[in-house]
């Protein structure tokens, strides 16, 4: 049997109480992509892979209209808890195609942190294609392949499904890591053009919260983070 991917149960009230104040999701990627969306006001967008609402409250705090999609039951009960109705949340599996969305029906996507969980990538950018709207937009965060390199170890080349264990031993996420070439390659032959790519670091704010966590993540990049079109 193939291991999940969507953090379910334990793991995903792990992973929720854990996107509030971690130095990487809270200090690093989200700021970073939100710096990436600019002005969301009145654009409809999806958060694929939402997670426990984190992007979809500061979207719709922004003036977006967000449809949050999301494999894991327990996720989206924090989820749920977190928009309070501000945003419509679909209890979905990514390696199916998006049926409930109609073509070129949103302006943006946001995918932060969930595109090195799936297997069949290429279904999914092809149903991100066809979801959004000719000139919409689609940012996707992933693990840097040099963190997954420093930390697996072997080959920087490597597509091995990895388990990264989480801190204090308890959790471990299911993952396949890749090379830069693959990531942006799968994108750019799904059909979007590349607009801009970074190497996020975590904001100034983090030194006050957790010193070594910020001079860590300075030094060495955790994640990618691009922004795309749809010709
Ligand atoms: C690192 S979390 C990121 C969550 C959110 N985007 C954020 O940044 O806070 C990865 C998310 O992908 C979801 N996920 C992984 N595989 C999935 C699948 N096959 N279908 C739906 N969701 C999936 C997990 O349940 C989890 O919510």
């Amino acid at each position: 049997m193939q291991k999940a991917t969507a953090y379910h149960d334990g793991l995903g009230d792990f992973f929720a109480e854990r996107a509030d104040t971690s130095p990487h999701n809270a200090y690093t990627d989200r700021p970073a992509m939100l710096r990436l969306a600019g002005d969301v006001s009145g654009a409809r967008i999806l958060d694929v892979g939402c997670g426990a609402g984190h992007y979809a409250s500061e979207l719709s705090a922004r003036g977006a209209q967000v449809v949050g999609i999301e494999g894991s039951a327990t996720l989206l009960r924090h989820a749920r808890v977190r928009l309070n109705g501000h945003a419509e949340l679909v209890l979905h599996d990514l390696e199916e195609p998006l049926a409930f969305a109609a073509d070129a029906s949103f302006d943006g996507a946001v995918c932060a942190l969930v595109f090195h969980h799936i297997r069949n990538r290429e279904q999914l950018l092809s149903e991100l294609c066809r979801v959004l709207r000719p000139g919409g937009w689609l940012l996707m965060s992933t693990s840097h392949p040099t963190a997954d390199w420093d930390h697996f170890g072997g080959s920087y080349f490597s597509h091995e499904w990895s388990d990264l264990v989480l801190a204090g031993g308890e959790h471990s996420i299911h993952y396949q890591r890749m090379p830069l070439e693959t990531f942006l390659g799968e994108l750019l032959a799904a059909g979007f053009v590349l607009e801009q790519l970074v190497e996020p670091r975590p904001t100034a704010a983090l030194r006050e919260f957790d010193e070594a966590a910020y001079d860590k993540l300075r030094q060495a990049p955790s994640f990618l983070a691009v922004r795309l079109r749809r010709p």
